[in-house]
């Protein structure tokens, strides 16, 4: 397949890369500043763009089979994800390409209970609930799309650097937990979920989330 990675330089981005390039997929990374393409393994193609650029998404996107996107501002720009989001979502309309996005776990539902997982302090502390909010609001949007086929995947509470093992459980809009009670998946795992679901879409339109 031919995908394009916005978000290619970040922590989840760079496996989703990593995980593309050891299946054979052609690809596009795109980064904001050039400069920081260094880290970037030699076989992808870098490109220059912006999301928040729907003219720049959809010329980045003409041609390609898909599009993720694992992009996250810098903490005191949280209102940069919603305009992300837009871009990605009006340069898609015009290309017509599959849209996989990375967002939150906030706004799972916590398992058990009758609340969000972005209102509980334990799953989500004060110091990360603007960029969980952020994509609560990312999510809205992508609910509002009618024209884009785009999936959004919500990782589980704990997103973290570590192994790649190959195994994990699919879920819809309930945080998953393992049978210690813990919500966690690697960011080499949930790079696998996402190419999964490159490679054979199962959702369209829809949020789903992934854990051990
Ligand atoms: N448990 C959870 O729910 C959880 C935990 C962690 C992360 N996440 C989510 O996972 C996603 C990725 O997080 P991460 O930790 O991998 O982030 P990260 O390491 O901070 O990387 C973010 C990437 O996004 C890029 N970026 C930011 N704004 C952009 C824009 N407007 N256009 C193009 N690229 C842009 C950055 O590029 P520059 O170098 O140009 O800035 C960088 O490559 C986010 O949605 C985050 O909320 C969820």
């Amino acid at each position: 397949m031919r995908i394009t990675v916005f978000g290619a330089t970040g922590n989840v981005g760079g496996r989703t890369v990593a995980e593309a390039l050891s299946r054979g997929h052609e690809v596009t990374a795109v980064v904001r500043d050039p400069a920081r393409s260094g880290g970037l393994p030699p076989a992808v193609t870098v490109r220059t763009g912006d999301a928040r650029d729907a003219d720049a998404v959809a010329a980045l996107s003409a041609g390609q089979d898909l599009v993720i996107s694992a992009t996250r501002p810098a903490s005191g720009s949280e209102d940069q994800l919603a305009a992300a989001t837009r871009g990605l979502l009006s340069g898609l309309a015009r290309t017509g390409v599959r849209l996989l996005l990375v967002g939150g776990a906030g706004s799972l539902t916590v398992p058990g209970g009758t609340g969000t997982v972005i209102d509980d302090p334990a799953l989500v502390p004060p110091s990360v609930r603007p960029i969980a909010l952020a994509c609560g609001e990312q999510l809205a949007l992508c609910r509002a799309e009618t024209v884009v086929d785009w999936a959004y995947l919500s990782p589980s509470a704990l997103l973290e650097p570590g192994q790649r093992t190959g195994a994990y459980r699919l879920g819809a809009d309930e945080l998953l937990v393992d049978d210690r009670g813990v919500s966690q998946i690697s960011m080499e795992d949930l790079a696998v979920a996402l190419l999964d679901e490159a490679e054979s879409p199962r959702h369209h339109r829809t949020r789903f989330t992934v854990g051990y």
